[in-house]
């Protein structure tokens, strides 16, 4: 099949406002839009203005009409709790309705923030969706931070509740959310009026009279007495909901989704970009907390009337690296859409496939990679595994979808190892050097996005317009940073080499070392420090602290490391995977003062580095080296 993709990425570039009519034409609408596009209203302008719309209503009930009653919606497959359940339209409809009626008795309406601080259970599905329907905005807070995280986003949210769980279960321990929960309530300043509990049986919590209710208890009496919730149009442009994530500060940034925009780019991506088709069996295996679980777990398949593989477990251990292979075969899954690192951990497991052998897997169709970059060895690997195409895709939080990638619904482009491929229709992806000129082909530089940016992607920061400017549109006016750095070649196949900030990419997760700092910094023997992600083998990257300790600090080394280790795993999370902390006795500076973070970087990687040209002490280079050295880095 040969591409329609440069047909389709020029007939959006010539008329985007039809284009995306077009592409609305697929959602079901309470009233249609005034303006397609209003580039007078918002930050820049908004998408479908005055258009309502309900998002539950295009995710379940909309397909219950045409037919899809009895087919699944979500199956939930949970290896590490021994447990499958699957949801059809018809029944995933009673359990939204039912916990929508409950929010309803709890005061919740329009607008109202509802944190959802869950495991990968259904319930964080049918939560998000609950909360759809009744136009409450939701905040879904991903399970591996800790309460001082989620303290942040309490006070930056405000919810009028919060749903969570009793406990995670991670392999071989049980994570006790509730003992987290109070913590983050007791430390937010805006306090919810009331929490749900869902009570799982591998630990069940107490609960708190009054604040706390029970999940199934609740649920359950609103099925028995058939309660009905109708879903409530809301503003194309009102916020569905709002998704922390890591920004240059310790300070997450409060990412906004809109329905109506968000509803039209999900829809269109699935049949284009992914080539799935309505009724199909498609697995994101990646968590609701973070965005390809919003987008790819619930909303888009959900939107397309396919079937959702919502799994929990990981891809290897749960119980073993075949895990993912079994999930294909026992429901036919057309595509499978994960993060690089967790293809490097099942290689690393089995690198000769030998578990993969077991199964049949004739039914996948496509690999999906995305959430940092894909490197060759893992993109070969998997090709020559499973004889499927593997392709790499880019995108961030702030878009909700593909920035860009290799749309295989139009038409698969030919793989470059180490490109995303091309700029999905809506972006016009440009890279700029730093005084804002573009580059010539295959020169490094900026990547951004001329304005204004397709439906999805985020109209503002929650409660932080400025912010909003100041992070994105200041720097390069009239265009979207992006804070990638790359290029764009011949081909115009775009290639995403670093971030220029100071965010790292953790097993796919999306992490700040200035957030680490300031907390490491908070250690009262710690006079400065600095962390940095350095190259990992599985995760793609792991941060790395170097400590100065305060004069006249005399205590072991090794407890003071494990106390710091310690703080960021209690402040941030185990998720922040910060395991070492290095004393050093200077940080290498330039002579105004910035610590050189790049260049320690480069030595911890045994890359090619220069010496800077406005370094204050190169000596302090050196003992650098030596220090990774006796860690068994740097080329030790
Ligand atoms: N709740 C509580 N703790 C969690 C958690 C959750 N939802 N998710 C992760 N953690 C914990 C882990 O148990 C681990 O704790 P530990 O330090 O005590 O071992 C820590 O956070 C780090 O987790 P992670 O970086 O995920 O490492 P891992 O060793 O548990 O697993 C992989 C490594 C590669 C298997 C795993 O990261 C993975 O499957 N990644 C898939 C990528 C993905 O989902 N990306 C999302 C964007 S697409
Ligand atoms: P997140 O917001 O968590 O999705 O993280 C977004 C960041 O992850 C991007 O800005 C990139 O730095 C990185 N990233 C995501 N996908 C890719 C990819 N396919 N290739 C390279 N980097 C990626």
């Amino acid at each position: 099949m040969t591409s329609s993709y440069h047909a389709i990425y020029n007939e959006w570039k010539s008329d985007p406002g039809k284009f995306w009519a077009d592409a609305a034409g697929e959602i079901s609408w309470d009233k249609s839009w005034d303006k397609v596009f209003d580039e007078t209203r918002n930050v820049y302008g908004e998408w479908f203005s005055g258009a309502l719309c309900n998002t539950c209503y295009n995710s379940i009930d909309r397909h219950i009409e045409n037919g899809r009653q009895d087919q699944p919606a979500i199956i939930y497959d949970s290896p590490i709790t021994g447990t499958k359940r699957t949801y059809t339209y018809g029944q995933l409809l009673v359990e939204v309705e039912a916990l929508a009626s409950v929010l309803t008795q709890q005061g919740i309406t329009k607008g109202d923030r509802v944190i959802i601080y869950l495991p990968m259970v259904p319930e964080a599905a049918i939560s998000m969706l609950a909360c759809a329907r009744i136009g409450a905005i939701h905040s879904v807070v991903f399970g591996g931070f800790a309460a001082a995280e989620l303290a942040t986003r309490i006070n930056d949210a405000s919810p009028k509740l919060i749903i969570s769980a009793s406990c995670g279960i991670e392999p071989g321990r049980i994570v006790e959310y509730k003992p987290l929960l109070d913590e983050a309530i007791d430390l937010a300043k805006s306090k919810p009026s009331a929490t749900i509990i869902l009570q799982r049986e591998q630990s069940p919590c107490g609960l708190i009279d009054g604040r706390d209710f029970d999940y199934g208890q609740l649920v359950g009496e609103a099925i028995s007495s058939g309660a009905k919730q109708p879903c409530v149009p809301v503003k194309a442009t009102d916020p569905l909901y709002i998704l922390y994530t890591s920004g240059t500060t310790g300070e997450p940034k409060g990412v906004v989704r809109d329905n109506g925009g968000h509803m039209v780019a999900l829809k269109w991506s699935m049949p284009a970009i992914y080539g799935i088709k309505p009724g199909e069996v498609w697995w994101a295996a990646s968590d609701v907390g973070w965005v390809v679980g919003h987008s790819y777990i619930v909303y888009a398949p959900l939107l397309h009337g396919a079937t959702t593989i919502l799994f929990e477990g990981k891809p290897v251990g749960t119980p073993d690296a075949g895990t993912f292979w079994r999930i294909i075969e026992e429901y036919d899954v057309a595509a499978l859409f994960t993060a690089p690192t967790a293809f490097r951990a099942i290689k690393k497991e089995d690198p000769k496939g030998e578990l993969l052998k077991k199964y049949d897997l004739s039914c996948l169709r496509t690999l999906f990679l995305a959430g940092e970059r894909a490197d060759p060895d893992t993109i070969q690997w998997a090709e020559e595994q499973l004889k499927v195409p593997v392709i790499d895709h880019w995108w961030q939080t702030e878009t909700g979808w593909t920035i860009a990638g290799n749309p295989v619904g139009l038409g698969q482009l030919p793989v470059k190892y180490g490109s995303p491929t091309v700029a999905m229709p809506g972006y016009d992806v440009q890279i700029l050097n730093d005084e804002g000129n573009q580059v010539a082909t295959g020169e490094l530089g900026n990547i951004v996005v001329k304005l204004p940016l397709p439906p999805s992607c985020l109209p503002t920061l929650w409660n932080a317009e400025q912010r909003f400017r100041d992070a994105y549109l200041t720097e390069f006016p009239g265009y979207y940073q992006t804070s990638d750095a790359g290029y764009v070649d011949e081909d115009g196949y775009l290639y995403i080499m670093a971030r220029t900030d100071d965010i790292i990419n953790v097993a796919g997760h999306r992490l700040s070392t200035g957030a680490m700092e300031e907390i490491v910094a908070s250690h009262p023997d710690v006079a400065e420090c600095a962390v940095i992600g350095v190259n990992d083998k599985l995760k793609g990257q792991m941060p790395l602290g170097f400590l100065v300790l305060n004069a006249g600090v005399n205590r072991e080394l090794t407890e003071i490391e494990q106390e710091v280790i310690r703080l960021v795993r209690q402040k941030i999370g185990p998720v922040a995977a910060f395991k070492q902390a290095i004393p050093v006795k200077r940080l290498p500076k330039t002579r105004s003062g910035k610590i050189l973070r790049a260049t320690m970087q480069k030595i911890a990687d045994c890359e090619d580095w220069k010496m800077p040209a406005t370094i204050d002490d190169p000596v302090i280079l050196d003992e650098i080296t030596e220090d990774l050295q006796s860690r068994g880095m740097a080329g030790s």
